[in-house]
């Protein structure tokens, strides 16, 4: 995998945050925002890297800094949901019912979390079976972009979190984002998988979604103390460049104990080390994102 395969990375100056209200937006009574959200997806198909982790928290540092932002779960396994206080079992609409039924209003499945500014559209177990259901739809791979075309507007930001795999709910995600994160475990298999990774988001590319870039790479679970994780993170940074983000999170039993709690790190823990990672990687985001 050479660097130059990662030419898309979207580098700019820092962006202003907020997008002043404008008018009404069509469905449901809130402002319309001046700019249209951008959209993150959090892809990685090796499990328990993070990537759940990395939305909620990325998330949660955007809407510190004053964004209004969307979550959105396109993992069956419904921890992000779980993750954030909100039992998605319980839910009657969820996206499933915004992908696969017309009818489906935005508001019958976003839930307002308990953070202020940062809003879910959960996911559960009814979503394996859109998966399935999916395959026999023209334009199968752009149901989630016609979904995320009705919310770009009462958003600034939405970060889809993605299942670990690279089948057709990851690619719906791909397709329907400006630009992709990749939550990476620094341990000894990291690297394996992420040429198929790079080759999913080159596809996707072509065929679905041109402006597809790679925002950046985030080393997760990071122990510094370890020289096996220093070297691990060294070759990550040899094969990926800039492509890497300065900020890595660190390991620690906090990102376990938030979810537990149903909120954020930021909130259940917003002096720790790994709240301040969070923040400082959403603003590495801001810095990288093109200007208008
Ligand atoms: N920086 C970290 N330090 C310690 N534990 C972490 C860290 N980040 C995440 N975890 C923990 O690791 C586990 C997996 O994280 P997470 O669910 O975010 O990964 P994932 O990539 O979304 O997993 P999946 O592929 O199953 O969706 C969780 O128990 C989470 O609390
Ligand atoms: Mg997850």
């Amino acid at each position: 995998m050479s660097t130059s395969d990662l030419g898309t990375l979207g580098a700019a100056s820092a962006q202003a945050l907020r997008g002043d209200r404008a008018s009404s937006d069509r469905e449901g009574g809130r402002p319309a925002r001046a700019r249209p959200a951008r959209v993150i997806a959090m892809a990685n198909q090796k499990g328990g890297v993070g990537k759940t982790t990395t939305t909620i928290n990325l998330g949660a540092a955007f809407a510190e800094l004053g964004e209004r932002v969307l979550l959105i779960d396109m993992d069956p396994q419904g921890s992000l949901g779980v993750g954030l206080g909100v039992e998605p079992h319980a839910r009657e609409a969820t996206v499933y019912n915004l992908l696969m039924q017309d009818g489906t209003t935005l508001d019958e499945a976003l839930v307002a979390t308990r953070t202020e500014g940062l809003d879910l559209l959960p996911a559960n177990i009814d979503l394996a079976a859109a998966e399935l259901l999916l395959v026999q739809e023209t334009a199968r791979e752009q149901a989630l972009s016609r979904v995320v075309q009705r919310l770009v507007s009462r958003y600034d930001r939405i970060l889809i979190d993605c299942p670990p795999s690279l089948g057709l709910l990851t690619i719906n995600g791909l397709t329907a984002s400006d630009s992709v994160i990749v939550p990476l475990e620094c341990e000894y298999f990291a690297l394996r998988g992420m040429t198929l990774l790079m080759q999913t988001l080159e596809r996707v590319r072509d065929r679905l979604n041109p402006q597809l870039a790679l925002e950046g790479i985030v080393a997760t679970m990071f122990d510094g103390r370890t020289l096996h994780a220093r070297e691990v993170l060294a070759r990550v940074e040899e094969a990926f460049g800039d492509a890497v983000f300065n900020t890595q999170v660190n390991k620690t039993i906090r990102f376990a104990e938030a979810p537990v709690a149903g909120e954020p790190i930021l909130s259940y823990d917003p002096d720790s080390r790994g709240s301040t990672a969070y923040r400082d990687l959403a603003l590495e985001v801001l810095a990288r994102e093109p200007s208008l």
